[in-house]
């Protein structure tokens, strides 16, 4: 098993990983694969902490990190905006959720971490769940972020997604604060 740099040649192995990790709550598993591939492409050009396990030429896990995930995401929706909103009517509960969190930016104080670099998303194979390669895609992450003099990094992850909040808390990290349907965690290293 090798942990090293996730690279533009595994975004086509991270962009089907990713279909099969996260279930139908998450918009963007409602992707094609080619739009997930340009998703993917923007958060690695804009991200430099981005790390994968592999087994021989299979992917295994990814983790992808930053100061700039939301940006990335946003620059994403802009350049993609017919497709998104052509997902959002074949999936018309997106389009409410879309239209609450406009709303809830609009009406209440964003509260912002203190944390600046984000750990946006980490995934492992479903088959290979509780073999402790979420806690290598992790360890390396903060290895890394220590090497860049980095000390504090933060997450989000929603609330009811208990298994994460398990793996995130095992792992030392403490609740910030809540918004919404989300949890903020931070973490020092
Ligand atoms: C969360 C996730 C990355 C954990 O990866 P993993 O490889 O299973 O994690 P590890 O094997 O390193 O687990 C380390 C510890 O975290 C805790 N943990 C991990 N998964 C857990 C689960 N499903 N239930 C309870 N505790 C869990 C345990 O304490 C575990 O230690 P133990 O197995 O010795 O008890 C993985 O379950 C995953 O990909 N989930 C789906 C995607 C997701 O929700 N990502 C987070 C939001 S971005």
């Amino acid at each position: 098993m090798q942990i090293r740099t996730l690279f533009h040649t595994d975004i086509e192995s991270i962009s089907l990983l990713h279909k099969q990790i996260f279930d139908s709550s998450y918009f963007s598993v409602h992707f094609n694969i080619n739009m997930l591939k340009k998703y993917f492409e923007s958060l690695l050009s804009a991200n430099k902490h981005c790390y994968v396990v592999a087994e021989d030429k299979k992917i295994l896990g990814y983790v992808i990190g930053g100061y700039q995930t939301q940006k990335a995401v946003d620059n994403f929706m802009k350049r993609n905006i017919w497709y998104i909103f052509s997902c959002m009517l074949i999936n018309p509960k997106f389009i409410l959720s879309a239209i609450v969190k406009i709303f809830r930016r609009i009406i209440t104080n964003k509260q912002q971490s203190k944390a600046k670099l984000r750990l946006f998303l980490i995934g492992v194979d479903q088959d290979e769940d509780r073999k402790g390669i979420g806690s290598i895609l992790l360890n390396k992450f903060e290895e890394e972020l220590l090497n860049d003099g980095i000390h504090t990094y933060g997450l989000y992850v929603r609330f009811n997604n208990s298994h994460a909040m398990k793996f995130y808390e095992k792992k030392g990290f403490q609740q910030e604060f809540v918004r919404n349907d989300l949890i903020c965690y931070i973490k020092s290293i």
